[in-house]
């Protein structure tokens, strides 16, 4: 499966990075956006991982084929409906964002290697 693939990508790559368990979870929520919310989850639809790897940061895209919907955090849910994903990778995320249009998006996010992450290993 596309996304299972997308995070082992991301495993592989960054196999001795610090922060690897957030950005697993952080590129699993975003590719299951673009499966599930945009254009890239139409039959023989794709979607692209991108990741820049520098020794205290990580930039982290998902390029979608874009659609009618627009990626936005949701509000806090009591039940257990869903609308956590962008929440959870905006609390992981050093920062966050969007771009792009109906055409095509690419949300991405970055994670910063605190001292306190080198220092556990
Ligand atoms: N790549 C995307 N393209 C278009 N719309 C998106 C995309 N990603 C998210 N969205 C929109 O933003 C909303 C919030 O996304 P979020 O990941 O927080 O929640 P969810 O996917 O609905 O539920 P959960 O991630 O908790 O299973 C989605 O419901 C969808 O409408
Ligand atoms: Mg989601």
């Amino acid at each position: 499966m596309a996304i299972t693939e997308a995070r082992r990508f991301v495993t592989a790559l960054l196999a001795a990075w610090p922060g690897i368990e957030d950005a697993e979870l952080i590129v699993s929520e975003l590719a299951t956006n673009a499966v599930r919310h945009s254009a890239s989850g139409r039959f023989g639809g794709c979607f692209t991982v991108a990741v820049q790897a520098d020794h205290d940061r990580i930039w982290l895209g998902i390029l979608d084929q874009g659609g009618r919907r627009t990626p936005q955090p949701l509000p806090p849910q009591t039940d257990e409906e869903g609308g956590r994903g962008l929440a959870l990778v905006a609390a992981l995320a050093a920062s966050w964002g969007v771009t792009g249009d109906d055409q095509g998006r690419i949300v991405w996010a970055t994670l910063n290697l605190t001292p306190e992450k080198t220092a556990v290993r």
